[in-house]
């Protein structure tokens, strides 16, 4: 299986933002994470639109979009308009997410659905045939830095299960408390593609060199 890795520029420093997304794409990150938040569905601000139009001419990688926001819908055609390669929507923001789902779809970008760490994993088969992601969120969201809860383990490994009965091409991604030692778990468990803020942009010892780390642990 072929291992992604989405540095989550949150915990970027946004001054330096354009220099540190080249910097982990000559290292070998696979696409950026840009979580946006909007104060209502989760308590806490962030970005929107406009650094994804920021960021899409300097770099080649794919930018997806990480919507926790209620009225997801609002929000696609001005992300897609910027750049954004894939949208994910959290299934608990939306009363119509298979009407979100499809209208991603047809704009031409990739769609991804998020669950967070309570909501039982089940509510993704109706929706499973029509994504290319689920996201299996490994801390509650709203903010970068938190540990990750060690109950994913066995969420991932049940969620594999259901991509492989449903959907064996749609992409299983984490994020939230994901660093060299607990992405090694997540991949055992199922999960492919690897969401990591702190432990990139706040590395010891930089984000190219943890860049590579979580690829040459992973890989
Ligand atoms: C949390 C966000 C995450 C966050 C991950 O709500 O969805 O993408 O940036 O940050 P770390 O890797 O620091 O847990
Ligand atoms: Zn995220």
């Amino acid at each position: 299986m072929t291992i992604a890795v989405a540095p989550s520029i949150l915990a970027a420093d946004f001054s330096r933002l354009g220099e540190l997304v080249r910097t982990v794409q000559d290292a070998g990150a696979d696409r950026i994470h840009v979580d946006v938040m909007d104060g209502h569905f989760v308590p806490n601000l962030s970005m929107g639109p406009v650094v994804v139009k920021g960021l899409r001419p300097i770099t080649s990688m794919p930018l997806e979009v990480h919507l926790m926001v209620e009225r997801p819908n609002d929000f696609i055609p001005a992300f897609v308009s910027a750049g954004a390669n894939s949208l994910i929507i959290h299934e608990e923001s939306a009363d119509d997410s298979l009407s979100i789902i499809r209208d991603i779809r047809a704009r031409g970008v990739k769609v991804g659905l998020a669950i967070k760490p309570r909501t039982p994993i089940d509510v993704i088969v109706p929706y499973l045939n029509e994504l290319d992601l689920v996201l299996c969120m490994t801390v509650e969201p709203g903010f970068g830095g938190q540990a990750f809860l060690p109950e994913s383990i066995e969420r991932i490994l049940n969620i594999r299960k259901l991509i492989e009965q449903n959907n064996p091409t749609c992409e299983l991604e984490v994020d939230g408390g994901i660093d060299a030692r607990t992405a090694i778990l997540a991949v055992k468990a199922g999960a492919n593609v690897l969401v990591a803020g702190t432990a990139i942009f706040g590395a010891e010892d930089g984000p190219a060199a943890a860049t590579r780390a979580m690829r040459d642990t992973c890989i």
